[in-house]
């Protein structure tokens, strides 16, 4: 099985089709595909990139992208040390990362969270750290993998800086290649 991650809708057009029977097992994850994310997408609320099968044209995971703002105290100490003393720091936020049940553990999300962050290095506007709202304990999980953290007493808030992230792609990465297929077997 092969599949592109692409702008949400540029495969589908305005009606944004492939999404049906999408199930990550999150209901609020798989709501907002069916419901919302066409309309936060048209009204500029969210950049948002869907998983595409190359056979079938189906979702078979997204993710959103938004920019964001945190406060410096919110941050964990590690992150706090690294970062200028600014009370606000700019950030991205990715927010609803998400993988069909179907295809679930078999390196899917970390390839959205891959693109995510390739697509966040080529933004213009400035940021230095990545934020996510984890949604329960297992997706915190995959992000502690990847070198997000949180501060206590908010273990579900997750902060990256930027260079750390950069550090997690593969040497040499070109920026297109969110535009090639990725493959899974
Ligand atoms: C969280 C989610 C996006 C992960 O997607 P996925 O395609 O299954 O993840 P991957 O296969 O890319 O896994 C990447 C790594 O994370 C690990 N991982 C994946 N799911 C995990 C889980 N539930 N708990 C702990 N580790 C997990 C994998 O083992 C893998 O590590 P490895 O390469 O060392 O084996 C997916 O499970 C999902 O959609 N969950 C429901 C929605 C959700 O909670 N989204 C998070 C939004 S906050």
């Amino acid at each position: 099985m092969t599949f592109t991650i692409v702008p949400y809708g540029e495969r589908h057009g305005k009606k944004g089709c492939g999404k049906e029977g999408f199930d990550c097992g999150n209901p609020a994850l798989n709501l907002y595909l069916a419901r919302y994310a066409g309309q936060d997408v048209r009204r500029h609320y969210a950049a948002l990139f869907a998983a595409v099968r190359n056979d079938t044209d189906r979702i078979i995971g997204y993710y959103a992208l938004s920019n964001a703002s945190v406060r410096l105290r919110d941050v964990h100490e590690g992150l706090r040390r690294r970062l200028p003393k600014y009370p606000e720091i700019p950030a991205i936020r990715l927010g609803r990362l998400a993988v069909d049940k179907s295809v679930q553990r078999q390196g899917i999300g970390a390839e959205l969270l891959g693109d995510a962050i390739l697509r966040s290095l080529t933004n213009v506007a400035a940021w230095s750290v990545m934020a996510v709202d984890a949604k329960d304990e297992k997706a915190r999980s995959f992000y502690l993998r990847f070198g997000f953290d949180s501060i206590e007493g908010d273990n579900m808030r997750l902060y990256a800086m930027r260079q750390d992230l950069e550090a997690y792609l593969p040497a040499g990465v070109a920026f297109s290649l969110s535009q090639k297929p990725h493959i899974i077997i």
